[in-house]
């Protein structure tokens, strides 16, 4: 079985999109795996990264009938994009109990063609959201270190872990992401201490520093390690630490694509 892994925090702007990209990248040019990418955000923040693996399909259909055909994974770019949009908006007022299981349907058809099913999600606890967290293997929720971060952080976890506990059991919360780190910071470090207390074991021991060579390579729609810069150089060391942190924890968890090899 394949992971299907969400970034998800309501909180906007802490880089849920960059990372679900710089992600999927990872799994498909580090790892050779065939990623489905869904933007599930009216903003396409994604989608306009990856535009060019765009696929037949947009988010929204993935809310409706079951799809006619999959998408076809493995091909030679490995990365296939599932776009987000305008449309996407309308979900929101839909019937929960109609959306929510055709979503989670499609979502478990498209994974059978890909290794991995990678979701970038809007900032807000809606039906969307609540979407992408049932049909998930996994959630991994990017973090800045700035005032209010930890309750917005405690919404987010009541979330997963309600979701957990009344729909999707196998969900798994793969860790909290340090994002625009700044270890100088005497903001940051009194938000860190606060985060460690209260979640400590949720907190994934490696961070994403700020560097401009990240919003510089997507705005290329290039993952950053091929970015010809000596200063993306410690921005792709850091990605990858990280990533495959995460990638660790999600198959020790016993669920996805363990057999598929991927480690750091
Ligand atoms: N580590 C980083 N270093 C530098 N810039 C970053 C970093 N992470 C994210 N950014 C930039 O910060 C902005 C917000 O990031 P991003 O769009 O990924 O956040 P988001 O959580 O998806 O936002 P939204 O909630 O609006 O969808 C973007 O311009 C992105 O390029
Ligand atoms: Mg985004």
């Amino acid at each position: 079985m394949s992971h299907v892994v969400v970034f998800g925090n309501q909180k906007g702007g802490v880089g849920k999109s960059t990372l679900s990209v710089l992600y999927a990248y990872w799994l498909a040019n580090v790892h050779g795996q065939s990623v489905c990418v869904i933007d599930l955000d009216t903003q396409a923040n994604s989608s306009k990264t990856l535009r060019r693996f765009n696929s037949e399909v947009s988010a929204v259909e993935l809310f409706g009938a079951e799809l006619d055909s999959g998408i076809a994974g493995g091909s030679e770019q490995r990365i296939a994009l599932v776009p987000g949009g305008k449309r996407l908006s309308d979900i929101e007022l839909a019937r929960p109990e109609t959306v929510i299981p055709a979503f989670r349907k499609n979502v478990a058809s498209l994974a059978q063609g890909f290794d991995a099913v990678v979701i970038d999600t809007p900032p807000a606890l809606g039906l969307r959201m609540s979407s992408a967290l049932i049909a998930a293997t996994a959630v991994v929720c990017p973090i800045e270190l700035e005032e209010y971060s930890i309750d917005g952080v405690t919404d987010m976890l009541k979330t997963i872990f309600g979701v957990r506990q009344r729909y999707n059991p196998g969900l798994q919360l793969a860790g909290l992401v340090l994002n625009r780190f700044n270890p100088h910071s005497v903001r940051q470090k009194a938000a860190m201490r606060q985060l460690l207390d209260s979640y400590r074991e949720f907190v994934i021991p490696a961070r994403i520093s700020t560097r401009s060579a990240i919003p510089e390579a997507l705005a290329h729609g290039l993952p950053v390690w091929d970015l010809p810069k000596s200063a993306a150089r410690e921005a792709s060391a850091e990605l990858k630490a990280l990533f495959g942190l995460l990638q660790q924890r999600m198959d020790a968890a016993g669920v996805g694509a363990s057999s598929t090899g991927v480690t750091a």
